[in-house]
């Protein structure tokens, strides 16, 4: 008899735009089943929240792909600017994972992190400016304008990205992350061209004239403790993990707010719950719906369901954080929330490295927004937003957001 799997992935827009309702039906079925992804590859999706926690940091669960794809035909093709750029601490076990992710760490340190708020106050009231100038009544695109390209500009910053560099660095990688069904189109060949030649002319730049930034900091370890593959792969990965997630979390935030007007209120009230809120959106609005894909080493049971060796596993953050046996009225967004951490962020050795920095990001964007324009409005039908990235599976952000700022609230 032959199995009859659901698709997961790829879904028709009203369940890519709120896939909520879609993950409690299936976990509600099974908290951990096998599924077919959209290109017709089987993987195994983990719903609950227990299941997922395990999942996460199970070492029996491998995030070794490039190992497994070496074995085993049934898992997904890499996609740009392939298998040379992959080799970065999300894709590795430990040993290597551990030497990775402590050197790409120097410039998380809590310090570190810290020292950069100025920079990126100065970045958020720079772009509100900007949107400023086109008068109170005017429509901005908020995801265009704000969400993106502030988090771009703060990975620049980090990195040591010339200022002059980064539009067209920006404008590659939006290509890229736009995604596409079967084979890669030109444009995003190209762009992934131009971001593979830019990334090795600014390691060459900096092995000319290191400076106080990450991408010094790496070169300065080539050869001994890092591949120049593992450089540009982990330099690649962090401008990937760097933007598009936050830029998704405030885009994401700002419509879950809009929607719930008691909570922005609430917000407006006492800013000082934001960073209880940043996690609570970070839960609602699933920014990073699925934790990228795991291969099971050996046979594993999750959730009581038996896993076999050599299988993929997708671990859906957006399902699990809205378990109602881990977050009672999971649906219900609700910033004053105290039930602990959520999957959010992963878990386990994978538990993202730049966490501190989204959630300074998200804090100092929301504050600079709302504090300026607390009467902002969605200038579209709520029904006409549009969520679209690729399979719809790793990111999930808006594809526009188009607003009203209203009259700026005068400065105290
Ligand atoms: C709202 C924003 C963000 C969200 C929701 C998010 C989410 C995640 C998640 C779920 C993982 C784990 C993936 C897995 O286990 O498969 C992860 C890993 C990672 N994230 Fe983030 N991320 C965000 C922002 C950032 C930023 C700003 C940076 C860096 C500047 C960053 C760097 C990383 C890195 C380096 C990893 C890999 C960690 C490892 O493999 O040890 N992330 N992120």
């Amino acid at each position: 008899m032959t199995e009859t799997l659901t698709t997961w992935g790829g879904w028709e827009p009203a369940v890519r735009d709120d896939p909520f309702g879609h993950f409690a039906q299936a976990r509600a079925r099974c908290p951990v089943q096998k599924v077919h992804l959209a290109d017709g590859h089987p993987a195994w999706v983990v719903l609950g929240y227990d299941a997922a926690r395990q999942a996460l940091h199970d070492p029996r669960i491998s995030k070794d792909m490039l190992a497994a794809l070496q074995d085993n035909g049934d898992v997904v093709a890499e996609g740009l600017p392939g298998p040379e750029f992959s080799r970065h601490m999300l894709n590795v076990d430990p040993p290597d994972h551990t030497r990775l992710r402590r050197l790409v760490s120097r410039a998380f340190v809590p310090p570190r992190i810290a020292a950069l708020e100025p920079a990126i106050r100065s970045i958020a009231s720079g772009l509100l400016d900007k949107l400023d100038a086109a008068g109170p009544g005017a429509i901005v695109d908020l995801v265009e304008e704000y969400a993106y390209p502030l988090p771009f500009q703060v990975i620049g910053e980090l990195l040591g990205i010339p200022a002059a560099d980064r539009p067209r660095l920006h404008a590659w990688f939006q290509v890229l992350l736009t995604g596409w069904a079967g084979d890669p189109p030109p444009e995003a060949v190209a762009a992934s061209d131009g971001i593979v030649a830019y990334l090795g002319e600014l390691v060459d730049a900096k092995r000319q004239s290191p400076a106080d930034d990450l991408v010094s900091v790496l070169v300065a370890a080539e050869d001994d403790a890092l591949t120049t593959q593992e450089l540009l792969s982990s330099l690649f990965q962090l401008v990937v993990a760097g933007h598009d997630t936050t830029a998704s979390l405030i885009g994401n935030g700002v419509v879950a707010l809009l929607d719930h007007p008691g909570q922005l209120e609430a917000l407006l009230a006492d800013p000082g719950q934001l960073p209880a809120a940043i996690d609570e959106l970070t839960r609602f609005t699933a920014p990073v719906p699925h934790a990228t894909f795991r291969v099971t080493a050996e046979p594993v049971t999750l959730g009581g369901v038996e896993i076999p060796a050599h299988e993929q596993v997708l671990v859906c953050l957006g399902s699990a954080n809205r378990d109602p046996g881990r977050f009672p009225s999971p649906d219900v967004l609700d910033i004053g929330r105290s039930d602990g951490p959520n999957l959010g962020f992963g878990h386990g050795i994978h538990y993202c490295l730049g966490a501190p920095l989204a959630r300074l990001e998200a804090r100092v964007a929301f504050e600079a927004l709302l504090c300026r324009h607390p009467g902002l409005r969605l200038a579209v039908d709520r029904d006409a937003l549009t969520w679209a990235h690729g399979d719809g599976l790793v990111l999930r952000g808006l594809v526009s957001l188009p607003v009203v700022l209203g009259p700026r609230r005068p400065r105290k």
